[in-house]
């Protein structure tokens, strides 16, 4: 069996923090959240951001980066190992990988079919660096061009292909040399440009009324807003907890497969909670103050309530229109900052399957590297040519909200539950740097469950409700036939990674393998 000795480390602890943060801060935070935010209400919306933040977000984050250690002590940096490793604690060996066939299968189609759709976007952000630089939305319709932009398919490829190939290079290097390296340079130039823009938004003043401001677009974020929330309870709450899985990235498998790199003994309880704040700093406070105040400030409250897609690549263009030729600059800069959110993100998704290839399958990392480029380039093709983005919209919504908490409720059931509450405590203290409140143990044996629960119920009323499951739609269809592709896949490779691995356990059904 493979050591932790034979794997491959994080070099730095400030390079682990870094990539952990890269890992959480992603097009979540500046793309979605205000998205999310300005279109359920503002301070509304951010009543049950906090609560969901609290309950779910923390305690997850605490599992998660757990249960990524512990299976690194088996060798295994992907998801249906490391269940397997945990659920034996409770179950014997062939119930236990029925759990890790469950978890290995979520996590895989989140990998795949998630950063498929994920690095477009980055694709998109490229473009848009290079628009603004040049100017060439000047004096556009935002709206128009940016469908234009989607439309171009030899543009689109293109720009996609230039986070791609950094995906690749950094993959290929690995870990420590790869990753680590790249996430230390984007990183810090990422607060750098979210602080410029935080500023340049709340120094803006009032430049087209004087009802509109930055301040007032605070204001709307800030206010607490009870009523709106009381009037739309179900639609606010399910929205804001789907966002703090995203924007934590929890319910990916990724952040177990970074936390299997750490070295036995490091900290991990006041890492993890050091990347959450990380991942909030950026995202209410430094992101709350850039797309929803200026865009506030330039185009008015009806604008900004609209929440479309729109908001970072239709709205924002138009204020760096009006800002003149300074513009350009804030504009690029608005957009390499998306770039590398989004960038240091889907490393993680890329590294988990080549991860994947290198653990399960015995496929030379540098060659994984190559295979996982290969499937994204294909996964990837049907959301080039659907300029609808019917196709896309479908992928998110299945796998980029529903699946990523349903994972979540695996990792209580398996983490929590079967590898028992006192064996997680005990793995999150060893080495760590902060002691945990037992009140977070609680949460997680109980109210995090309960919580997910009335979550996946809610969301699976209101998609019957709305018709969801009714729609016929041909691209609707084709995202929902690759979907379940990609679940049997993952299943089967999931399966015969833990059967070839744990052969002799299996046949037995009992325990033998034990890390040292
Ligand atoms: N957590 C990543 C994001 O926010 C996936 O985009």
């Amino acid at each position: 069996m493979s050591s932790l000795k034979e794997r491959e480390a994080w070099a730095t602890k400030i390079g682990l923090i870094l990539s952990m943060a890269g890992n959480a801060v992603g097009l979540g935070n500046f793309w979605r959240f205000p998205r999310l935010l300005a279109a359920n209400g503002g301070g509304a919306f951010m009543i049950p951001y906090f609560i969901a933040l609290l309950l779910l977000g923390i305690p997850l984050m605490w599992v998660e980066w757990a249960t990524g250690r512990y299976g690194g002590k088996y060798g295994h940096g992907t998801l249906g190992p490391m269940f397997y490793v945990m659920a034996r604690e409770s179950v014997k060996p062939r119930k236990a990988l029925i759990f890790a066939i469950i978890g290995g299968m979520l996590a895989f189609s989140v990998t795949t079919l998630l950063n498929s759709y994920y690095i477009h976007v980055i694709g998109w952000t490229a473009a848009y660096s290079i628009y603004s630089a040049t100017g060439a939305y000047y004096g556009a319709d935002t709206v128009n061009f940016f469908f234009d932009h989607v439309k171009n398919f030899p543009m689109v490829m293109a720009t996609w292909l230039i986070p791609m190939i950094l995906l690749f290079i950094a993959a290929f290097r690995g870990v420590s040399k790869g990753i680590e390296a790249f996430n230390k340079v984007m990183m810090p130039l990422l607060y750098v440009f979210a602080v410029l823009l935080a500023i340049r938004s709340i120094t803006i003043g009032s430049p087209v009324r004087p009802d509109w401001s930055s301040f007032t677009g605070l204001n709307y974020i800030w206010k607490p807003d009870f009523e709106t929330l009381s009037r739309n309870f179900w639609v606010i709450s399910l929205a804001a907890a789907g966002q703090i899985f995203f924007t934590l990235s929890l319910g990916m498998g990724i952040i177990q497969n970074y936390a299997s790199y750490i070295r036995k003994g490091d900290d991990i309880a006041l890492s993890a909670l050091t990347t959450a704040s990380l991942n909030e700093l950026a995202e209410v406070i430094i992101g709350g103050s850039i797309a929803i105040p200026i865009a506030y400030a330039y185009l008015g409250p009806e604008v900004v309530k609209s929440g479309s897609l729109g908001l970072a690549f239709m709205a924002l263009p138009n204020v760096f229109t009006s800002m003149g030729e300074v513009g350009r600059f804030f504009g690029t800069i608005w957009f390499l900052l998306l770039f590398f959110a989004g960038w240091t993100s889907a490393i993680a998704m890329y590294n988990y399957l080549t991860a994947l290839l290198e653990e399960d399958l015995k496929i030379n990392r540098r060659i994984g590297a190559v295979v996982v480029f290969l499937i994204y380039l294909m996964l990837g093709l049907p959301v080039a040519l659907d300029p609808s983005l019917t196709y896309f919209a479908e992928l998110d919504n299945w796998v980029g909200s529903y699946l990523l908490v349903v994972l979540g409720l695996f990792d209580v059931i398996v983490a929590v539950w079967l590898f028992k509450p006192d064996n997680l405590w005990k793995e999150l203290h060893e080495g760590a740097l902060m002691k945990v409140p037992a009140f977070f143990k609680y949460v997680l044996m109980v109210l995090t469950p309960i919580y997910i629960l009335i979550l996946l119920v809610g969301t699976t009323i209101d998609y019957y409700n709305q018709g969801v499951f009714a729609q016929a739609d041909p691209l609707i269809v084709q995202a929902r036939i690759a979907i379940i592709i990609i679940l049997v896949l993952g299943a089967v490779e999931t399966y015969l990674a833990i059967s070839r691995k744990y052969r002799e356990e299996l046949a037995k059904n009992q325990v033998i393998v034990r890390a040292e």
